[in-house]
């Protein structure tokens, strides 16, 4: 089967790729716009480099809306803070995916509390273990109140507990518990691993290989 996306509904495009691009880990994004804070979840959301350290996003538009809250105070102030969502923090953070009208603090309505950031003005979620304060490097503007903004990761926040060697940035990835997302309703945990060690040339030449 093929499909060319310019063919079909928007609504098979999205399930083709959203149900295959799995799975893909979820930006609980907060940002503060001329309406106040918002947060809101999204999981077109991945590392982009680290030098500088980058992260993209890629906001839709909101059904009948135009752009989506965050899409409006990133494009208006350049400013966001990305929470990771651990499995213990899933019901709150699907509470803040709710299409309330602008001007709500899905936060707020999550009972959630939030601590100040150092260098942005948005403020990160006191109880998600793993904060990014993020300034906007740029945004593309993909189609019509659609966006994809990339931005420069300025400080990484993370609750000791879950560093196993500070100094050497060591995280405990399984303590984190994060949380990613599949297709519609369904999630994925992060439990479930294994090693696969990245073969060099150097290798490959002493095993005979090449
Ligand atoms: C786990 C999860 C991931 C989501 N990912 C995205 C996404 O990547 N892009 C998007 O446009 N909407 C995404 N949404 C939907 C938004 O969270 C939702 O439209 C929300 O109301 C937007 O809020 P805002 O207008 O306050 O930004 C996601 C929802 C959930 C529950």
């Amino acid at each position: 089967m093929r499909y060319d996306l310019d063919q079909v509904p928007e609504a098979i495009a999205y399930k083709l790729l959203a149900a295959t691009v799995i799975p893909r880990p979820i930006a609980w994004v907060v940002t503060q716009g001329a309406q106040g804070v918002n947060g809101a979840p999204y999981s077109f959301f991945n590392v982009m480099g680290s030098a500088p350290p980058t992260v993209a996003l890629g906001l839709m538009a909101a059904p009948g809306r135009g752009f989506k809250d965050t899409a409006l105070n990133i494009l208006e102030t350049g400013e966001f803070v990305v929470n990771l969502v651990p499995e213990r923090l899933v019901a709150a953070m699907n509470l803040t995916s709710a299409d309330a009208p602008r001007g709500v603090d899905e936060l707020a309505l999550a009972g959630l509390a939030v601590l100040p950031s150092a260098h942005v003005v948005p403020p990160r979620i006191a109880d998600s273990p793993v904060a990014f304060e993020c300034r906007a490097l740029s945004s593309v503007v993909t189609g019509p109140c659609q966006t994809v903004v990339i931005g420069r990761v300025l400080a990484v926040h993370i609750d000791d507990a879950y560093l196993k060697n500070p100094e050497r940035a060591h995280v405990d990835t399984d303590a984190l518990d994060l949380v990613a997302r599949s297709f519609g309703a369904e999630y994925i945990r992060t439990h479930d691993r294994f090693d696969l060690p990245r073969p060099t040339w150097a290798g490959l030449k002493a095993e005979g290989k090449v």
